[in-house]
C-alpha cells in the first residue's frame, strides 16, 4: 500500500529562495522545519525534492503534501475539506466601511480600500466615445497597478473602432451581448461568458450583433501602454496560434472545496502571462488570504463585501476591484444565490493557489 503523506499545514509556506542554492523540500510532511526536510522521512518511503532555482524568488511551498507540482502549492490544499477556509469573526472586528466617492468628472465612483486595493463602480474614467462606442478604463499605472491595466468596452451597436496595445498582450472578456472579434484579419464569433486571447503585436475589433449592449472587459499587460485607435486592421494574425478563445462551460468546471473555477485564457490558448478564469463562490466569507499575483476581479453577478485589512466596501454586479500582489482579503458573498466573478491575473499560473 501506498504511504500518505501526513498534512503539516492547510497552507503552503512563502519562502525566499536563493539561486544556485539545493533545497530538499519535504515530501512526506513529518520534518518539523517546513516545508523543508529534517530527515523525519528516514524509515519511510518517503524521499525530499531536491530543487535548485535559476533565480532568486519567493515562492510558494507546498506543506499540505497533496500537490501534483512538487514543491509548489498548485491549490489542492483547498480540497481538503468540503467548505473554503471560513473567516473567523474576530478577524474582521475592526474593519471600517468605506463609501464610494465620485470621480472629478462625476463618472465613476471608487472605494480605497488598504494598500492600493480599490473598487471601482460604473466603469472608470472616460478614453474614447462615439454615437455607440464608449471605452473606459478602470485600472492603470496611474492608479497603482504595477502589472496590468483594465479597460471596459460599451458598444450598442455596430463595430469598434481598431484597438490596438503595442507590444502587450491582450485578454478579452464577454460580459454582455452577443458578437464577434477580428484579430489582425481573422474573425471569430463571441458569445456571450467568451475569454478571447490576442497576441502582443496584434490588433482588434469588436462588432456587436445583436440587439443589445455588447460588454467586453479587455485587460493589457504589461499595462504601461497606451490605447491606440487605428485607420486599418492590419494584417498580421498569429496563425501559429489559431485557437484564441474559450466560453464557459460548466461541465468543464473545476472545483475548490465548495467553490467552483473554470480558467477561460491561460497558456493553453498561447498566453504567456495572464490567466483569466470564472469563478463561482457560495454565500460565505473566506478567511483572509493572499495571492502573489495582481489582479483584476469584475463581479458578475451576487452581492457582497470586499475586505481588506481594516476596510471594507459593499460590492454589486458590474463592480470592478483592483487587488494588489500579496494584500490580505476576503471577497465575502452575501447572496444566497452566490456570486460569480470573472479575474484576471498577473503572473499567470492556478487561481486556486493562495497562502
Ligand atoms: S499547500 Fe499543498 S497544494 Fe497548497
Amino acid at each position: 500500500m501506498t504511504e500518505k503523506a501526513f498534512v503539516s499545514a492547510l497552507k503552503p509556506c512563502l519562502v525566499s529562495l536563493k539561486a544556485g542554492r539545493p533545497y530538499a523540500w519535504c515530501s512526506c510532511g513529518l520534518s518539523q522545519k517546513q516545508p523543508f526536510c529534517d530527515g523525519a522521512h528516514q524509515g519511510s518511503s518517503f524521499e525530499p525534492l531536491r530543487y535548485v532555482p535559476e533565480r532568486d524568488e519567493d515562492v510558494l511551498l507546498c506543506a499540505c503534501k497533496q500537490t501534483q507540482s512538487a514543491p509548489f502549492c498548485d491549490g489542492a490544499h483547498n480540497n481538503l475539506s468540503d467548505t473554503y477556509a471560513e473567516a473567523a469573526p474576530e478577524d474582521f472586528a475592526d474593519a471600517a466601511e468605506v463609501d464610494y466617492t465620485n470621480s472629478e468628472d462625476g463618472e465613476f465612483q471608487t472605494a480605497l480600500l488598504d494598500n492600493g486595493c480599490y473598487v471601482v463602480r460604473d466603469n472608470g474614467s472616460l478614453q474614447f466615445s462615439n454615437h455607440h462606442v464608449t471605452i473606459k478604463k478602470n485600472i492603470s499605472d496611474e492608479t497603482g497597478a504595477r502589472h496590468l491595466a483594465q479597460y471596459v468596452a460599451q458598444i450598442s451597436q455596430g463595430e469598434s473602432p481598431v484597438l490596438s496595445f503595442p507590444d502587450s498582450e491582450v485578454v478579452i472578456y464577454i460580459a454582455a451581448g452577443n458578437g464577434n472579434i477580428n484579430i489582425s484579419g481573422e474573425t471569430m464569433v463571441t458569445p456571450v461568458e467568451t475569454g478571447i486571447y490576442v497576441c502582443a503585436d496584434e490588433a482588434f475589433r469588436l462588432t456587436n450583433l445583436g440587439s443589445d449592449e455588447l460588454k467586453a472587459i479587455i485587460t493589457v499587460c504589461p499595462g504601461n501602454v497606451e490605447l491606440q485607435l487605428l485607420d486599418e486592421m492590419p494584417d498580421n494574425f498569429n496563425s501559429e496560434l489559431k485557437s484564441r478563445s474559450a466560453t464557459y462551460d460548466q461541465s468543464k468546471r473545476d472545483t475548490m472545496a465548495d467553490r467552483h473555477l473554470l480558467e477561460l485564457v491561460n497558456s493553453d490558448l498561447g498566453c504567456e502571462q495572464v490567466t483569466q478564469f470564472i469563478g463561482e463562490v457560495p454565500r460565505s466569507r473566506a478567511a483572509f488570504h493572499h495571492h502573489l499575483y495582481e489582479e483584476a476581479i469584475f463581479i458578475m453577478s451576487g452581492e457582497g463585501m470586499m475586505w481588506t485589512t481594516t476596510k471594507k466596501t459593499k460590492v454589486v454586479p458590474g463592480d470592478l476591484i483592483f487587488l494588489p500582489e500579496r494584500q490580505a482579503h476576503s471577497l465575502e458573498c452575501t447572496d444566497s444565490s452566490g456570486m460569480r466573478l470573472m479575474g484576471v491575473f498577473y503572473p499567470a499560473g492556478s487561481p486556486k493557489v493562495n497562502y
